[in-house]
């Protein structure tokens, strides 16, 4: 299963994001995927300030994961730097930490990914629009996206 999206302004991308949070539950990973400025950051942006977090989202590039206290944890992680170099980072643990995780350009570590997660493809079309691909892994990530989409 496959959605298709298009965000026509960085609101679109927020509210999308702030639909997602509302379906929440532990341990929920999102993965982000698509070139340089194309929204991911914005999509994490959305979903921090959906889970209650006062504090200013930047792009985690060093350290690459960063962690806020919301409603529940939220673990906001860029893994462009690793260039697909897992090894000792310890990435895995935060998937069973009770948070929702968020990973710009998760396809560089896909062979440490959980089978059962949410993947969102961002394309730029143009200054103010993104096709935004969304594709379910797993029961409970299709039963979210019956929910949000
Ligand atoms: N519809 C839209 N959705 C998301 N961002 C948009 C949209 N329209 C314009 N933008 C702009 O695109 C930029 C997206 O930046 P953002 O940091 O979220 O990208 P990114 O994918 O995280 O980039 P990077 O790969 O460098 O981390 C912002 O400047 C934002 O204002
Ligand atoms: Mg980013």
């Amino acid at each position: 299963m496959e959605y298709k999206i298009t965000s026509k302004c960085e609101m679109d991308t927020i509210e999308l994001a702030q639909n997602f949070e509302s379906e929440k539950f532990p341990n929920m990973i999102i993965c982000l995927n698509g070139e340089l400025g194309s929204g991911k950051t914005l999509f994490a942006k959305g979903i921090a300030d959906a889970i209650g977090i006062k504090e200013p989202i930047t792009s985690p590039s060093f350290p690459i994961i960063k962690e806020y206290d919301g409603e529940l944890p939220f673990y906001h992680m860029d893994v462009y730097r690793l260039d697909g170099n897992v090894d000792g980072i310890g990435i895995e643990e935060y998937f069973t930490k009770g948070g929702v995780v968020v990973i710009e350009w998760a396809d560089t570590i896909k062979e440490i990914l959980p089978e059962n997660r949410l993947d969102i493809k961002f394309q730029i079309i143009d200054e103010n629009r993104r096709l935004l691909t969304i594709v379910p892994h797993g029961k409970e990530y299709e039963e979210v996206c019956e929910a949000v989409l």
